[in-house]
């Protein structure tokens, strides 16, 4: 049973009444890109490997498909999934399945680890940018494959992968966590610099270290691996999803209120938090997780979406959404996708002043918001005109719901538990 609860439909339409603060205690799901990448692990042993805290949301659904395409037998009871992938029924990732899916690209580096080839249309995903490959292409060259494009895919083929020495010429997380897939089962020690240095990141380092993988540096930009013969089975639990943490708390912000947010990590979300400081919110720790408060008045930052530790790409678009309702000018500069703005045009139809130029996003505040019907034209596009809708007077209709739901499990039950009105139509 490989589907997953929570994965909308195109007609559905979230309904909020909004301009009610939120209060209560909200819990976070696990990582969504950090199950995604366990998940695509459990095709590097023959062993079980069994994961806890899998987020019940689309995308974790679309990738234990594809694993179950490549011969693994999967699993799934709520958030726990077993895989075993005892044997491997081709290197062929199915084009239906990768399109839905960039992440699905991950299958690449186990496959060139455990069968000598890998082959992987380009994937799918969200329209937020280019989203080149090369540094996965570079990576897996590096250690010694062929790597081509045949008709409609990518293949990678070595006989024998070989640990290398390599520097990433952007630290892209899925690539550099593909690379790493890869560089586990290589022969010898394999160092990659300007490696990617997400907490999800981090996490699959560990995961791998369960299965007897032998990796230093996890965290930071330089990882070491020695690379061992095969890995062994584990059992593992996925981490909290700081962007859904942080776009808990941002809408604790954006509406006046007062909310707990469980499994919210501070060393995970220091970018968010101290700008939040800065904009004079509240936020402190509270027992299993964050808690925040507006302060007095909301205040207008500045701040650059860029990789880890900085302020997440992934909190861009609710952090604008917020911002509609701090005083004076904010601005925000994205420097990690080249087309994550897609969320300006919907704020603006709900009253929100912001213009563009360039990369860079320039909000006017507070404005008042107003109900309108709104398209989710991306998973955190999405998760803004849901602030929005919260702040907003009157009704927010939002359409293609389908994206909301790829990134954030039990959406309305979380928000209602926290006093908002939202029902889905
Ligand atoms: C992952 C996350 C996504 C998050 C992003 C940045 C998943 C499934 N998705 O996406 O939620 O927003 O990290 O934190 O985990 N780039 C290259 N060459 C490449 C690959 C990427 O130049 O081969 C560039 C991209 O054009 C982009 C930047 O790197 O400008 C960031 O992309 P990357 O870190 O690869 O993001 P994803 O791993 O796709």
């Amino acid at each position: 049973m490989l589907d997953r609860v929570n994965a909308g439909t195109a007609a559905e339409r979230l309904v909020i009444r909004g301009g009610r603060p939120l209060h209560g205690r909200v819990a976070v799901s696990g990582s969504k890109n950090a199950a995604l990448y366990a998940l695509a692990a459990g095709l590097l042993t023959a062993e079980p490997l069994v994961l806890h805290r899998v987020p019940a949301i689309a995308d974790t659904g679309e990738m234990a498909g594809l694993l179950a395409d490549l011969g693994a037998a999967v699993e799934i009871s709520g958030t726990d999934v077993r895989i075993e992938a005892r044997a491997l029924s081709g290197a062929m990732a199915p084009a239906e399945r990768v399109a839905a899916l960039r992440a699905s690209f991950l299958v690449m580096g186990p496959l060139l680890g455990r069968l000598g080839e890998a082959a992987c249309p380009p994937p799918g995903g969200d329209v937020i940018g280019v989203r080149p490959l090369d540094v996965h292409l570079a990576g897996f060259r590096a250690l010694g494959a062929e790597v081509a494009r045949e008709g409609g895919a990518f293949v990678a083929r070595a006989l024998r992968l070989r640990g290398a020495r390599m520097f990433l010429d952007y630290p892209s997380v899925l690539g550099t966590v593909n690379v790493l897939f890869a560089a586990v089962l290589a022969e010898g020690t394999t160092t990659i610099v300007n490696a990617a240095a997400e907490p999800e990141v981090a996490m699959a380092c560990a995961l791998l270290e369960a299965m007897g993988a032998r990796i230093a540096g996890a965290g930071g930009n330089t990882l070491t691996i020695e690379g061992v013969p095969a890995l062994h089975g584990a059992e593992f639990t996925i981490i909290p999803d700081r962007i859904e943490a942080g776009t808990y708390l941002l809408a604790g912000v954006a509406t006046g209120g007062d909310v707990e947010v469980l499994g919210a990590e501070l060393e995970h979300l220091d970018s968010l938090v101290s700008k939040l400081h800065e904009a004079g919110a509240i936020v402190e720790a509270c027992e299993g997780g964050l808690r925040t408060r507006r302060g007095d008045t909301l205040e207008a930052v500045q701040l650059q979406a860029v990789p880890y530790p900085g302020f997440a790409t992934d909190l861009h678009a609710p952090m604008a959404a917020a911002l509609t309702q701090a005083r004076g000018v904010s601005i925000i500069h994205e420097r990690v996708f080249e087309n994550r703005l897609l969320y300006v045009g919907e704020l603006r139809a709900m009253g929100a002043r912001i213009t563009t130029g360039g990369q860079a996003v320039m909000i006017e505040g507070p404005t008042p918001l107003y109900g309108t019907g709104v398209r989710a034209l991306d998973v955190r596009a999405g998760a803004a005109v849901v602030l929005a809708g919260l702040c907003a007077e009157g009704e927010t209709v939002i359409r293609d719901v389908v994206h909301i739901d790829r990134g954030y499990a039990e959406l309305e039950s979380r928000l209602r538990a926290l006093g908002a009105d939202v029902s889905r139509a």
